[in-house]
């Protein structure tokens, strides 16, 4: 290995651990991030060609800003020693995480929602939820638990649609006079007139356990989203998504 690719495979090892750096894999994480104006920094890749291919197929807006970044390119051989193995397009790009300001988010008076999740513990699905929170306008998503929210995993569940959105891990919901909503399977039938509160925060619980005792007995209300007799609960994503469209304008 050159030294020059020893230093590049270490500057992608530190990125993944680093609180402050995204790390994007594959193309549609790096499209949705300089389309939604991230700081990105390097783009690496087998094939240059193959990247302006798939940029000009898929994403003609993005062609310039890919054009104005640096672009390595590295010998496959190369890349499979900066990316944990499986099958993609070969592209892995370093971004700036944006500075999530959590308080000013939760102060915000607009009235679009915010979702929490409550100690997640799957990184695809934090993505999968991050995705459909940018698509249909939440003004972010919070997350308690050990995970890391702009973890690569869940950047790749998400498109890369962080960007998009204001996402950040906090250890706990802080204080807020939003009104908060536990989404839970035992809670009263969502009520398809309604809109939910403005400002409201959607709580959802985690994969195994649901929700925690904590957030529940803080919640304002518990709704659920009706389902057919023995089915015991919706997906994470999905749960979200439903809760999300359940009353949105436009
Ligand atoms: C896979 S479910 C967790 C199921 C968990 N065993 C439980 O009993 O809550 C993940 C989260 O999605 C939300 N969810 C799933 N199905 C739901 C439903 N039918 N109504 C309301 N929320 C639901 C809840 O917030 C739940 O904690």
């Amino acid at each position: 290995m050159a030294n020059a690719d020893r230093q590049l495979a270490e500057q992608l090892r530190r990125a993944r651990r680093d609180v402050h750096a995204a790390v994007l894999e594959g193309f549609h994480p790096l499209k949705h991030a300089l389309r939604f104006g991230a700081g990105v920094s390097q783009v690496v890749t087998t094939s240059r060609e193959r990247l302006f291919e798939l940029a000009a197929q898929l994403a003609p807006d993005i062609v310039a800003a890919l054009d104005a970044l640096p672009v390595r390119v590295v010998a496959e051989e190369i890349f499979t020693l900066l990316e944990p193995p499986r099958r993609g397009e070969q592209i892995v790009a370093l971004a700036a995480r944006p500075h999530a300001d959590v308080k000013r988010l939760l102060d915000d008076t607009g009235a679009a929602p915010i979702v929490l999740l409550d100690a997640p513990t799957h990184l695809p699905n934090v993505g999968a939820v991050i995705r459909t929170a940018a698509a249909a306008g939440a003004a972010g998503v919070l997350t308690t638990g050990v995970h890391d929210p702009w973890h690569p995993a869940a950047l790749r569940g998400a498109a890369g649609l962080h960007f998009a959105t204001t996402v950040a891990r906090v250890p706990a919901l802080p204080d807020t006079d939003r009104p908060l909503i536990a989404l839970h399977p035992a809670g009263e039938p969502i009520d398809r007139a309604a809109p939910w509160p403005p400002r409201a925060i959607l709580a959802f619980g985690s994969e195994r356990r649901g929700l925690g005792q904590p957030l529940l007995d803080r919640a304002h209300r518990r709704v659920c989203i009706p389902m057919r007799a023995g089915v015991s609960s919706l997906s994470l994503a999905t749960a979200v998504a439903v809760a999300l469209y359940h009353h949105r304008d436009g």
